[in-house]
């Protein structure tokens, strides 16, 4: 009975209470959730020595946290930067079950994003933008699996020593979500990007450097809670 009574007054106050405002110029949001980069990849194939080919690398998906900062330029314009620790995905020989290897990466990304709602009363608070990615990769490891199958392709029964190289990327990033705001502040947040992020790959030995381009282009999905002030 008590419980029940405590419901019915949460919802007359619910009801008498206004709708939360909706972000409006000059306001900051700031979103904090898990962050999960889901690679689509494309790869080149990999000529070793122009003796064979691997048919190319998959790169695996990896979950961190994302970090969101908006800063509302006008009542439905905004300007997004997401940043996060550092992602890190295992690299595989497409095809053959072979590890090729790791890499870890950064990919800020800058939009410019667009606010249907903005400045009205409503707890729903959907929101799409265009803007620019840039992803930089940092310790790449190669996986003694690939340093064998290396050593195979050009006939030796020692693995090939190597190191892996990828190039930074410049892409253009594509992005939706929304929050459903609880009151004025906070809110609940699900949001997508999708990012293109293009990179020529070098696999480097004392014999022979080999070059191959990597599509990773991924989908990120963040899940979290917005905080807007
Ligand atoms: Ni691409």
């Amino acid at each position: 009975m008590i419980s029940r009574n405590v419901i019915l007054a949460a919802v007359a106050a619910a009801s008498l209470s206004a709708l939360p405002v909706q972000a409006e110029q000059g306001d900051w949001i700031f979103r904090v959730g898990a962050a999960n980069v889901d690679p689509d990849t494309e790869s080149d194939r990999i000529d070793v020595a122009g003796l064979a080919t691997l048919q190319g690398v998959d790169v695996d998906d990896d979950t961190q946290l994302g970090i969101t900062a908006t800063y509302m330029l006008t009542d439905i314009w905004g300007l997004e930067l997401l940043a996060a620790t550092p992602f890190e995905h295992d690299i595989t020989v497409k095809g053959a079950p072979i590890d090729a290897g790791s890499t870890k990466h950064l990919p800020p990304t800058l939009t410019f994003m667009w606010y249907p709602f903005g400045g009205k009363e409503s707890n729903f608070q959907p929101y799409v933008g265009a803007g620019i990615n840039y992803t930089y990769f940092w310790d790449e490891e190669v996986d003694g699996e690939l340093e064998a199958a290396l050593g195979t392709i050009i006939g030796s029964d020692e693995p090939v020593p190597a190191d892996l190289d990828l190039d930074d990327s410049w892409g253009f990033a594509a992005r939706a979500g929304f929050d459903y705001m609880i009151n004025d502040n906070w809110g609940v947040n699900a949001s997508i990007w999708y990012i293109d992020i293009d990179t020529e790959a070098t696999i480097k030995t004392d014999v022979a450097n080999v070059e191959f381009d990597v599509e990773i282009d991924p989908y990120v999905y963040m899940v979290g809670v917005a905080y807007k002030f």
